[in-house]
């Protein structure tokens, strides 16, 4: 773990690319794996987490097939895994480890699904429950990894609201529904989250039934068998997040980000700081397999808000903004009147303690925050300086706060920059490729 320096930046300027969203990845080969032939997979994620899915997917007896960006999987059926001869490591990635609990449930053999040591503190009560439910056996430590999943169960469709929005949670329910019987529900009570598995589904062909009002339900009548298809996965929108962060606050900047997705439950970072009177165009608008893509283009500068009152994010919009908050803390200090972030108590459950890693760091750089049990308030019109930063592990920690860097005066150190590999290993090559100083 080398730590690394880094500089204050004048501006960003130029064109780049993004590697493909993780989320979708992760959606696509696993429901790759479930189909009927093979599927070809184009703009598959570089992230450290999309390959420990592929892992997972290779000990159930899948074959997958990667050169590049260009993953090829051999599907089994919806219940033709083999039983793994190991534990099956999901490395950091908590998607792997919820979605295919769902798939996992089903399967007529037992496996235990492990993970680092980030990943064995977070919580899986929230599937163990659902799953539960549906009349699964699964053993946890107290609510937390390992999770050994007995086989052979007779899944029966259920109708489930979410106590958490979660999409991660929807994700698991939605592909243990797959060969539930029956019609089972999925009620995103408190809010909408990031839909990729519905939209993924609807490109196999699976008929997923989705309801937005009064409440956004998703339902599916299991057992489905769908066959094979080809995927294209737009670029990460929450890899983007962070030179779109970057570009804003730098005055003079001038950046397009190209075929980027733009699902509406992930891009409400760009209408957030657009209604901030941030200069952010999206162009090109297109689809491809169900989701939206397109350009981004972001001129710097305008990004402070005029208001003297603190922006307030709070209620639904913090599960559309999950992945953004710490950067989001890095802009609000930038903000004539600052920024409070609530009902994000969430935050203390990702691969950190967001909320705790976020106020430490940015008070090392001398902003004024106050910590709240679900959020934070930071107060606007910062020059932050440059400090020793921590990552404590987590990729979005150690990407906020390079954005921070950026925008800092003086020079700061992050102490584990290599951590950024679990969504985004181009991150620092990319960045330096777009800098002026
Ligand atoms: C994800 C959902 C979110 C998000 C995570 C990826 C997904 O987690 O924070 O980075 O791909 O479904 P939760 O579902 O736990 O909110």
């Amino acid at each position: 773990m080398t730590s690394m320096k880094l500089s204050p930046a004048a501006r960003l300027t130029g064109r780049l690319t993004v590697p493909g969203d993780k989320s979708i990845s992760h959606r696509a080969a696993i429901i790759a794996s479930l189909a009927e032939g093979s599927s070809n997979i184009q703009n598959y994620s570089s992230s450290q987490d999309c390959a420990s899915t592929l892992a997972c997917l290779r000990s159930l007896g899948v074959s997958v097939e990667q050169r590049g960006s260009r993953v090829r999987i051999e599907g089994r059926g919806a219940l033709g895994y083999s039983e793994p001869q190991v534990a099956l490591d999901c490395g950091n990635s908590g998607s792997t480890m919820r979605m295919l609990a769902g798939v996992l449930a089903a399967q007529d053999f037992e496996s235990v699904l492990t993970g680092d040591n980030s990943l064995r503190s977070r919580p899986m009560q929230r599937v163990v429950e659902p799953l539960s439910l549906m009349g699964a056996r699964i053993v946890t430590d107290n609510g937390k990894p390992p999770m050994r999943i007995a086989g052979s169960t007779k899944l029966r469709a259920i109708r489930y609201e979410l106590p958490v929005p979660s999409a991660q949670v929807k994700s698991c329910i939605l592909l243990a529904a797959l060969n539930a019987e029956g019609f089972s529900e999925v009620i995103e009570a408190r809010g909408p989250t990031r839909d990729h598995t519905e939209r993924m589904l609807k490109w196999f062909g699976v008929p997923a039934e989705i309801h937005p009002l009064p409440v956004n339900t998703i339902g599916l009548r299991g057992p489905v068998r769908f066959s094979a298809r080809e995927i294209m996965i737009p670029g990460d929108i929450s890899s983007a997040a962070f030179f779109i962060g970057a570009a804003a606050l730098l005055s003079g900047s001038d950046l397009t980000i190209e075929g980027v997705g733009l699902n509406p439950t992930r891009s409400r970072l760009i209408s957030l700081l657009q209604s901030l009177g941030c200069a952010i165009e999206t162009t090109g608008e297109h689809e491809v397999c169900n989701e939206p893509i397109g350009n981004v283009t972001i001129r710097g500068g305008d990004c402070s808000n005029s208001s003297q009152l603190p922006v307030r994010l709070e209620g639904e919009v913090i599960a559309e903004l999950i992945d953004e908050l710490p950067l989001l803390a890095v802009i609000g200090c930038q903000l004539t009147g600052g920024l409070e972030i609530r009902d994000a108590t969430e935050l203390r459950s990702k691969e950190t303690d967001r909320i705790a890693a976020t106020v430490i760091n940015l008070r090392a750089m001398g902003a004024d925050v106050e910590e709240f049990s679900d959020g934070f308030r930071v107060s606007g019109q910062t020059r932050l300086r440059g400090a020793s930063l921590s990552t404590f592990g987590d990729h979005r920690i150690a990407m906020a706060f390079a954005v921070a860097a950026l925008i800092a005066a003086g020079e700061s150190q992050l102490d584990d920059p290599g951590c950024v590999g679990v969504s985004f290993p181009e991150f620092f090559d990319l960045l330096d490729s777009v800098i002026e100083r």
